[in-house]
């Protein structure tokens, strides 16, 4: 056989594998992102292996359970009956035909890309690479990522010398990489996830036909783009578009709130708008994996080419400063009760970072909670989907669920997250006094309210 026709042939074979749904797939990282997108390829027939470092989680995948509040176990045993299986045994890679990377990008203590995740993940991936095998990184970053750290890792340190397909010609030694940016909206059950448009940046040409090819058998559209840096690009476009319109309308609150005008009627006027106007909502601080983390991903990397993010920076200073203004508004309401904050019972109701979701990362309720536990306050929460709240990275708060009945008992009551389970109307009337951060008491006339 001819190197050239080894080559095509590497090529040729993964296509067809992948649209004969023959093509095993790993997907590294059980989390948020990757569980979900196993669960979907695994629904299209596709013999996935889901690979974790955490052996809790590969535990209870293998025992056909579930630790993702809205992935039922029965989801999890319909993939393993379709062969799913998890393991953190990174030697399986090699009987996989693409290998799609969902590891964590968070920003470490002096707000910088923590890359360990991403290059562990890789240094682990490359003895164990092999030619003709598609590697997709998904975790959001910033441009280069996919050019500048994996793929070096991944030639330098795999066994048989390979190398990622650069050129048009193909050889009998490569391997394709592209990069996709994940875009799913945890709780978001207006859009389908298979609706959602997925963005692909090939290394070259091949590899971007063989990760639309891969998406394609899960999504209903694949839009390809030149480089894995324009996808890398587009998802913190995105994701930078969200948190500077956040930060926009958390600033135009304060301003209102001075000015004695509801915010929320302004945007739900100007909602109304059939062109040019995107309604973004404020309230006590920005959450989650993505919006207060990846902006920062792209000002660390602007540095390296002297160029300063001066929006990603003004919106981050806005929004990180939601928490203080919460605090500030609960301080001044009990004020006018006549008390203080140092020795109130507070109870912060919802903790998790948005409505009806079991997702506690870089919540702002956290923040809130530990503020007020520095100015003296008794803090207690309720939220139903978290019922015990330990140790995260940036926070230990050993906190058990309160029960939500006898909220007179409370000296304010913080509505932080407005989940929808909530009885807002009788929260109200039990509560000697609401702090509202997400306007969850809209309708409801009392004196005891305070909007924040
Ligand atoms: N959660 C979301 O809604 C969302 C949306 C869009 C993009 N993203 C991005 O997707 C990426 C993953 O996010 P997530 O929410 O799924 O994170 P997550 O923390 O829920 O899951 C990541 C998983 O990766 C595992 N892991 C870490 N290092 C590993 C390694 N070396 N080998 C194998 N597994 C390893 C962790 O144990 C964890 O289970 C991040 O870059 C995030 O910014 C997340």
């Amino acid at each position: 056989m001819t190197t050239q026709f080894v080559a095509d042939t590497l090529f040729d074979q993964l296509k067809s594998k992948i649209l004969q749904r023959q093509a095993r797939i790993a997907i590294i990282g059980m989390g948020y992102v990757g569980l979900p997108l196993a669960l979907l390829y695994s629904e299209q027939k596709f013999k996935v292996t889901g690979f974790d470092i955490d052996a809790r989680k590969v535990d209870t995948l293998s025992k056909g359970g579930s630790y993702i509040y809205r992935i039922p176990a029965e989801e999890i045993q319909a993939a393993k009956a379709q062969g799913f299986s998890a393991t953190s045994d990174y030697s399986q890679l090699t009987a996989m035909d693409a290998i799609i990377i969902c590891v964590p990008t968070p920003l470490n203590e002096y707000h910088e890309p923590d890359m360990s995740y991403i290059t562990g993940t890789t240094h682990s991936i490359a003895p164990h690479l092999r030619a003709g095998q598609l590697v997709v990184l998904e975790s959001t970053t910033y441009p280069g990522t996919t050019e500048e750290v994996m793929i070096p890792i991944l030639e330098e340190e795999n066994k048989a010398g390979l190398k990622a397909a650069r050129n048009e010609a193909s050889a009998s030694n490569e391997f394709f990489v592209a990069f996709s940016p994940e875009r799913e909206d945890p709780g978001n059950t207006t859009v389908a996830r298979s609706d959602i448009p997925k963005v692909v940046g090939g290394l070259n040409s091949r590899a971007s036909e063989l990760a639309c090819v891969l998406y394609g058998s899960i999504f209903h559209r694949t839009v390809p783009v030149t480089s894995p840096a324009a996808a890398e690009m587009t998802k913190l476009l995105e994701n930078i578009y969200r948190c500077v319109n956040i930060a926009l309308v958390n600033e135009l609150k304060l301003l209102c709130l001075r000015m004695g005008i509801d915010i929320w009627e302004v945007i739900g006027a100007a909602a109304t708008k059939p062109f040019g106007f995107h309604p973004f909502y404020p309230g006590p601080g920005l959450g989650g994996h993505c919006i207060p983390v990846d902006p920062f991903y792209l000002s660390w990397k602007a540095k390296e080419v002297d160029f300063r993010t001066r929006f990603i920076e003004l919106a981050g200073e806005i929004n990180t400063n939601m928490p203080y203004h919460v605090l500030a508004s609960v301080t001044g309401a009990l004020n006018r009760h006549k008390k203080a904050l140092n020795g109130a019972r507070v109870l912060v109701l919802g903790v998790a970072y948005k409505k009806d979701i079991d997702d506690l990362r870089e919540s702002p309720s956290l923040t809130i909670i530990e503020l007020l536990q520095k100015d003296g306050a008794q803090v207690s929460y309720h939220d139903p989907y978290f019922p015990f709240i330990g140790k995260g990275r940036k926070y230990d708060l050993q906190l058990t669920c309160a029960e939500l009945s006898d909220l007179g008992r409370y000296d304010c009551v913080v509505i932080v997250t407005d989940h929808s389970d909530y009885d807002y109307a009788q929260i109200v009337r039990e509560a000697q006094l609401v702090v509202d951060t997400r306007n969850a008491t809209r309708g409801i006339a009392s004196s005891k309210i305070v909007h924040c």
